[in-house]
């Protein structure tokens, strides 16, 4: 079940997702920046942050999952890659949620065989309890405490998503 109260409020997402539209925005003026959505998770988080950058960037998409067999062991599949040609580009990786950090990891080792400009990272939100591999968060949303949480485009079994705020997410016996 999800829990009552949600976590964080439209209001509250809506109003940080601004915050770091603005930081990106002055950050990158006058680059080529390619920000990448990972999906699914990301979609919400995504769209209602590049609509806030208010510089010309170029979008892509790419579609990865993880297999985390233990705490410290995961395995990053990527089903549907990005288009852009990176090279030379600054990249901005965009995520819902800083985990383990597995799949972050993965996807700047990935890109950065590419010879992109630079490669940075932008999570909503970010789980440091949960940490396993050390990854550089260059813009984070909130931190939030080890908890499962869904809504605003994470899920439980791909349900949830649609939620447009966060919530706890209880398994109920
Ligand atoms: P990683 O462990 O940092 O590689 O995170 C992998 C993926 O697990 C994230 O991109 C999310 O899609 C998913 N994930 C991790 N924690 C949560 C959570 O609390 N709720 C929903 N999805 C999560
Ligand atoms: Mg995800």
């Amino acid at each position: 079940m999800v829990t009552g109260k949600p976590l964080f409020s439209v209001d509250q997402i809506q109003k940080r997702v601004r915050e770091l539209a603005d930081r990106i925005t002055r950050d990158y003026e006058g680059t080529d920046l390619v920000a990448v959505c990972i999906l699914s998770g990301a979609f919400m988080f995504f769209s209602d942050l590049v609509r806030n950058i208010r510089i010309p960037i170029k979008v892509d998409f790419v579609t990865c999952s993880s297999y985390v067999k233990t705490d410290t062991t995961g395995e990053v599949t990527v089903h549907s890659d990005i288009r852009e040609d990176i090279k030379g580009k600054h990249v901005l990786l965009v995520e819902d949620i800083a985990d383990t950090g597995i799949t972050l990891n993965f996807l700047r080792e990935h890109y950065s065989q590419r010879g992109p400009e630079g490669i940075k990272i932008c999570t909503l939100l970010d789980k440091k309890a949960r940490r396993a591999v050390d990854i550089p968060i260059d813009y984070s949303g909130f931190d939030i405490p080890n908890e499962y949480v869904v809504g605003y485009g994470l899920d439980y079994s791909n349900r949830f998503r649609n939620l447009p705020y966060i919530s706890v997410f209880k398994k109920s016996v």
